[in-house]
């Protein structure tokens, strides 16, 4: 387990400790989001704790408990889930046990230290009903195990604690790939479309993707500027179905690929997904904050892998 301290000159840091600087452990911290939460806060005044799965286990509350004791945070970011959605319908203790309880540990650590828990949770706790973007006054209903095991999670962490952030995101896509999931969206379209395989994607599935990144810093944001607590949403700006945020990846990198719509019900997955689930923050927009809209976070991410360049 590596601390990261802005005060350690053999880590590139030689600012003097700032007296508003808190020390954050960060739980998943190799995950696609949470390398970027590491990324985000790795050159500010704070001191960052990031913790793996080898390190810290959320699913048994001893243990956690110590670890988190042993170091003490003013805040803890729980990236750590169980995110294979298909499988969760199968495996659903698992998913329980990562993403409910491993949610209700955190939050008694927390209420414990007297530490602020900031959450991630999903656009998968609604049904898909609405035809507009789902804000935090919505009403979740989900419709698979997955679905109902975050939002069983973020229950237990508002009945435990009052010094919480709920952060719900969508449609995930970074530089790390889901460690759950083998990788992301965005790279998968690239591998497929390279080999020259057909690509057959629904078009009636619609969400807001988002770069990690930017969820990243918007989460760093709304913590450091001490926004109220409570439910927030945090998503790139806007909404397609998974068949244009394929055509949209190949047109920006001017690649031909074989791509065909598809309907969902023709895929026959396991789990029920929200056929719409686009988000959108009603209450980061009150503080002035503001997220890319997904096209520009898809370019940004391009730029950053390197497939493009700025002049493009
Ligand atoms: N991916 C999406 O599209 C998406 C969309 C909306 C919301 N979210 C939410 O965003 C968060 C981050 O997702 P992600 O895409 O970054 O997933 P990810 O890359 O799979 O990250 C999850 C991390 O949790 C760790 N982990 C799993 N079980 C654990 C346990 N029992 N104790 C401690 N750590 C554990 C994993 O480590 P190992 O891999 O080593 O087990 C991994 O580092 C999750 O809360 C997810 O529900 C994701």
């Amino acid at each position: 387990m590596d601390t990261i301290h802005p005060a350690d000159k053999s880590s590139g840091f030689s600012l003097p400790l700032d007296p508003n600087a808190i020390k954050i452990a960060i739980i998943g911290a190799n995950g696609q989001l949470g390398s970027d939460l590491v990324r985000a806060f790795k050159n500010t005044e704070h001191e960052i704790v990031p913790l793996t799965h080898a390190d810290i286990d959320v699913t048994d509350l001893r243990s956690s408990g110590e670890i988190l004791r042993n170091i003490q945070p003013e805040a803890v970011l729980n990236c750590a889930a169980y995110v294979r959605v298909d499988d969760a319908e199968e495996f659903a203790d698992k998913a329980f046990a990562v993403n409910a309880l491993g949610a209700r540990n955190t939050a008694l650590i927390c209420s414990d230290l007297n530490s602020i828990l900031v959450h991630i949770s999903t656009d998968y706790v609604f049904d898909g009903r609405k035809t507009e973007p789902y804000t935090e006054e919505d009403t979740p209903n989900p419709l698979n195990v997955y679905g109902n095991s975050k939002l069983a999670g973020e229950y237990f962490i508002r009945n435990i604690l009052e010094k919480y952030y709920i952060i719900r995101s969508s449609s995930l896509f970074g530089i790390a790939g889901a460690s759950g999931k083998g990788g992301n969206f965005v790279e998968t379209m690239i591998k497929k479309a390279r080999s020259g395989e057909e690509i057959k994607v629904v078009d009636d599935m619609v969400m807001s993707p988002t770069y990690t990144r930017d969820a990243a810093d918007m989460i760093r944001r709304t913590l450091v500027k001490e926004l109220p607590y409570g439910m927030y949403h945090v998503a790139n700006t806007g909404q397609c179905s998974w068949y244009e945020f394929a055509g949209t990846i190949f047109e920006t990198l001017g690649i031909k690929a074989d791509l065909s719509p598809i309907k969902t019900n023709a895929l026959k997955s396991k789990a029920k997904r929200p056929m719409y689930s686009s988000l959108v923050s009603m209450k980061l927009k009150k503080h002035g904050l503001e997220m890319e809209n997904w096209e520009g976070a898809l370019k940004n991410y391009l730029i950053e892998k390197e497939y493009l360049n700025e002049r493009l």
